[in-house]
């Protein structure tokens, strides 16, 4: 079990534990509009108890199958949540999802969070030996579809109506790395 995943320097991945409840539902709360626009389940976040239940599924998630989802630490200040949102093991296959609040966008605090989290993947003796990284992104979340372009995704696909959002379905934009196409941080 891994409990934290270095970013940067100044940028730190750690694994939930319920004590932080109250401070990522204040995050989530004080960003409610930003993140509405992409993700489905601000109406679920709707109190610090749901925030919590969010990060017990986190745990379960880790505890079983290994998926390591982690609170974004940037500077000291809790900044969003980046992680593998499903693995299938048989086939050494994640899916990685994420969500930075405004105020800490645009200074690729994502990108080298997404980087960590492809490293740990990807590595066989220390991380979860995956053969197959994806990435999910709505064709006009121009943003997100920038971060597996910037790392080298290549562009495998469309999914039709891949996700509800409130009112409406978006397809997602499929991208794809594969274990041979990374080349590693150099570690240190
Ligand atoms: C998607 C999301 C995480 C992207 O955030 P982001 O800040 O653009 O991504 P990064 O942290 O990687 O930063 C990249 C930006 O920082 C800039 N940057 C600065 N230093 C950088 C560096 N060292 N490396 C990479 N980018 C850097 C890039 O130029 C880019 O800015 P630009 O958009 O003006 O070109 C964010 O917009 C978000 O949370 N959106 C709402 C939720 C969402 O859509 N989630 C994804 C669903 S699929």
């Amino acid at each position: 079990m891994r409990n934290a995943i270095k970013a940067t320097a100044t940028t730190l991945l750690r694994l939930p534990s319920e004590e932080d409840a109250k401070e990522l539902f204040a995050v989530v709360d004080a960003n409610r509009s930003h993140l509405r626009e992409w993700l489905p389940w601000l109406d679920l976040q709707t109190t610090v108890e749901t925030s919590q239940g969010f990060i017990r599924a986190c745990l379960e998630r880790e505890r079983t199958m290994g998926a390591f989802t982690g609170l974004i630490w940037h500077q000291g200040e809790l900044s969003g949540v980046a992680g593998f949102n499903s693995i299938d093991r048989m086939n050494r296959s994640g899916q990685i999802g994420y969500w930075l609040a405004r105020a800490t966008e645009g200074r690729g605090v994502m990108t080298a969070c997404c980087r960590a989290l492809i490293d740990y993947g990807f590595d066989a003796k220390h991380g979860l030996d995956l053969h197959r990284i994806t990435i999910g992104v709505a064709p006009e979340n121009h943003k997100s579809r920038a971060i597996p372009e910037r790392l080298g995704f290549r562009e495998e696909g469309r999914i039709r109506d891949a996700e509800w959002l409130y009112d409406h379905f978006v397809d997602h934009v499929l991208y794809g790395l594969l274990r041979s196409e990374w080349q590693p941080a150099e570690p240190g």
